[in-house]
């Protein structure tokens, strides 16, 4: 890596979601690493405190919003955060995201449906609204927002997931268009299995069925996300926008 690489996100300021524990923490921490500073968004409180603390730690700008993200107010206060605190807002990375129960669509309460909805695809519609008005106005932006095979493929017994996915990558694809002649790019990532806790979520049988369709035959990293959208975040990706990015170990060829 070059000393240029290597700070890619000096004085810009990002916000990640979900940003506690997991792929978004991993995230947090390559931006930060690399000269960002970041606010956190979690709805664990606790958790969040402690990466915070450990961000900060490492000499990381960070700031810590408790929140949901599918309360409108939770999206007002990451971005108020941000202006207030640095200024300015560069980077948003969507990534908070709930797994749901492993079941038959005919076996689950609408409830539950509403409960994936209200994290995995209102939480990236209010985050974007909030943020795409200062980024534009500085005609500078980058958006990136976690999708999953799942939205692609479909996956048996996590609809409300697969759904709820399928809407982030149209989400993507419409917003990515309404800025396309901005500075402000907007795509998605499609992570295939990755080890986190996100997997305590489903059923050992449903992990297996999801890591024996991955060609390589292991889960991915954390690490290997938070590098792919680490570029997705850099004024490197410029000339893509709308775009799905598929980290699967060769399951997505599409
Ligand atoms: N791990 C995988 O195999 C995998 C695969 C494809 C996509 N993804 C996606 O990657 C993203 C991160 O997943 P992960 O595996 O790191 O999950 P994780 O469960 O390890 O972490 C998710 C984080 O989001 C937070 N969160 C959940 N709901 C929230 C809400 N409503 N408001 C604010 N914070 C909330 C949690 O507290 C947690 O800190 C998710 O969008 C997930 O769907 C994960």
């Amino acid at each position: 890596m070059t000393q240029a690489q290597a700070m890619r996100f000096k004085d810009q300021v990002a916000i990640v979601t979900g940003a506690a524990t997991g792929i978004g923490y991993g995230i947090a921490k390559r931006l930060g690493s690399e000269g960002a500073r970041v606010v956190l968004v979690d709805v664990d409180s606790r958790v969040g405190e402690q990466s915070a603390s450990e961000m900060a730690a490492r000499g990381i700008g960070t700031r810590l919003v408790a929140g949901d993200v599918g309360e409108e107010a939770t999206a007002d206060r990451a971005v108020a955060e941000a202006l207030k605190t640095w200024g300015r807002l560069d980077i948003l990375v969507n990534n908070a995201g709930l797994g749901g129960r492993t079941a038959n669509i005919w076996e689950l309460p609408v409830e539950e449906m509403d409960r994936i909805y209200r994290t995995n695809l209102r939480g990236v519609y209010l985050f974007c609204q909030k943020a795409i008005p200062p980024m534009v106005e500085r005609d500078y932006g980058r958006i990136v927002n976690i999708g999953s095979i799942a939205g692609k493929e479909g996956n048996p017994r996590m609809v409300p997931y697969s759904a709820t996915k399928a809407g982030v990558i149209a989400l993507t694809k419409a917003v990515g268009k309404e800025l396309a002649k901005t500075g402000v790019r907007v795509n998605c990532v499609a992570p295939a299995l990755i080890q986190t806790k996100i997997l305590d979520q489903f059923t050992p049988e449903q992990v297996q069925y999801l890591t024996e369709r991955i060609p390589m035959g292991r889960l991915g990293e954390i690490k290997e996300v938070a590098s792919l959208v680490a570029w997705l975040c850099s004024a490197e990706c410029s000339f893509n926008t709308g775009a799905v990015f598929d980290i699967s170990g060769g399951r997505a060829t599409y």
